[in-house]
């Protein structure tokens, strides 16, 4: 028998739960194709599937959850499709604010949004907006979002500024660069995980998924469910994070 949701979530560590997750929700378009129907019936049906991650990473105490909603690359989809999928952004944000609020959860975004249609724009700020104060999770959407764009993006910002003379380019490090970046002031994704079983990071969080631990479960987006959460937590949990050292360097500093 399967362990139920609760076995699942009394088994995680609360002491231990990753302070940032990322999700590469694939595999709408394959849900929907298994069921005869068009690729926008996957996205809609994709839904509960954020609904569900939502609130399972908020009940834990996750304080950042990036969720890879629309990549640079997706533009380039059919044009219908890539319409539906903002319809779809819209209507969520919609239907999702008063939750949102109810749940001090505080919606940010990173990409290129200055790509996004219009109307798009302006009902992200104003959620964005609304939610700014709110003190609980970071639910933060990459949106028109692709890690060269970030990076390049990042680049030309420092260079800017060193051009301007506002930063000597000798002194520009590490630091300088996650400062520039469109995740400046977040942690790093302790886990990452991505669904539909696809074995690859798809130009996504490059520079901030370095020691990512990486989880790749089978299912579908639209099956993900609270409990494939949980699974995943546990199963980074249960693994040792060497940062390059040895395990017995690890033993002495616990
Ligand atoms: C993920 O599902 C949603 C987006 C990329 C917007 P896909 O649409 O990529 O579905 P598959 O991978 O083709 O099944
Ligand atoms: C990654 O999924 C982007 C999002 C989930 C938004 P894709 O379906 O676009 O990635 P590939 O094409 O399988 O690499
Ligand atoms: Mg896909």
């Amino acid at each position: 028998m399967e362990p139920s949701t609760d076995t699942l979530a009394s088994q995680i560590d609360p002491q231990k739960v990753p302070r940032h997750v990322a999700v590469i929700m694939d595999g709408n378009g394959r849900w929907a194709k298994k069921k005869g129907n068009s690729r926008i019936f996957g996205h809609k049906n994709g839904v509960e599937a954020v609904r569900q991650t939502v609130e399972a990473a908020a009940e834990l105490g996750v304080r950042y959850l990036t969720l890879y909603a629309f990549s640079t690359e997706n533009w380039n989809r059919p044009a219908l499709e890539v319409s539906a999928l903002m319809s779809l952004l819209m209507e969520a944000i919609g239907q999702e604010m008063d939750k949102l609020m109810r749940n001090q959860i505080r919606l940010l975004t990173i990409g290129d949004t200055e790509a996004l249609p219009d109307n798009v724009r302006s009902k992200l700020r104003a959620a964005i907006e609304k939610t700014s104060a709110n003190q609980g999770m970071r639910l933060v959407l990459a949106l028109s979002y692709s890690a060269r764009w970030e990076l390049a993006q990042a680049a030309r910002a420092i260079a800017l500024k060193a051009s301007q003379g506002l930063l000597d380019p000798e002194r520009v490090d590490q630091r300088t660069v996650e400062e520039h970046l469109a995740t400046a002031g977040m942690p790093d994704p302790e886990l990452m995980i991505r669904t539909s079983g696809e074995r690859r990071v798809s130009n996504f969080l490059l520079w901030q998924l370095a020691y990512a631990e990486l989880a790749f479960v089978d299912k579908l987006w639209p099956d993900f469910r609270k409990e494939d959460f949980h699974a995943a937590l546990l199963d980074y949990q249960g693994r040792e994070r060497r940062f390059g050292l040895t395990s017995e360097q690890l033993e002495k500093k616990a």
